[in-house]
């Protein structure tokens, strides 16, 4: 039997235990997984493309099922080129639903052989997504438990991380 293989595309700015949770599930499901981290001049990240990719290349130096790519143009067209034709997206509730719905219909719609494999990841992260760990982080609050040790390192290299006491402040 050929070895199956999917795509799990995504920003990963950083990469949380979310996203390591479903390529670890994904790797239940699929022989090879290409991660594939968008890089779209058009957004501003707090991690360089670069760094968004080593970050995730070290978690999984150990598992050469586990690739790690940059890319950017359209999703299907990289997975057509990377041999697969099954892209996995987390779904951690419903307020990810039409977002996902419509992203998904529209790969289908630009190539019909690309199917969208919807992964659930553990409960435990079903709150968590990059935006809020950047946010989280950068006003001094623990990340830990919520993005693997090492990213946490670079997120306080990054952004310092010192508690700022709250205050009030003016309004208006
Ligand atoms: O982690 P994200 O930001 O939710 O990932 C979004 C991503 C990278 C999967 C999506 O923006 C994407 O596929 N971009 C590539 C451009 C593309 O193919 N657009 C058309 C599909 S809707």
């Amino acid at each position: 039997m050929p070895d199956s293989s999917a795509i799990y595309p995504g920003s990963f700015d950083p990469v949380t235990n979310g996203h390591v949770d479903i390529i670890e599930r994904g790797l239940r499901v699929f022989d090879r997984i290409v991660v594939a981290v968008l890089k779209n001049p058009k957004k501003a990240t707090l991690f360089t493309t670069k760094e968004r990719v080593r970050m995730i290349q070290d978690l999984f130096a150990s598992k050469k099922e586990v690739e790690v790519r940059a890319f950017d143009g359209l999703l299907v067209d990289f997975a057509k080129a990377q041999g697969t034709n099954v892209v996995i997206r987390g779904l951690r509730a419903i307020s990810d639903f039409e977002y996902e719905f419509q992203m998904a219909l529209m790969n289908r719609s630009l190539a019909p052989d690309i199917e969208t494999f919807f992964m659930m990841p553990s409960v435990n992260y079903s709150f968590l997504s990059s935006n809020l760990v950047r946010e989280v982080a950068a006003l001094g609050g623990s990340v830990e438990g919520l993005v693997p040790g090492p990213v946490a390192r670079r997120l306080r290299q990054k952004l310092g991380g010192s508690k700022k006491s709250p205050k009030s402040i003016k309004a208006g």
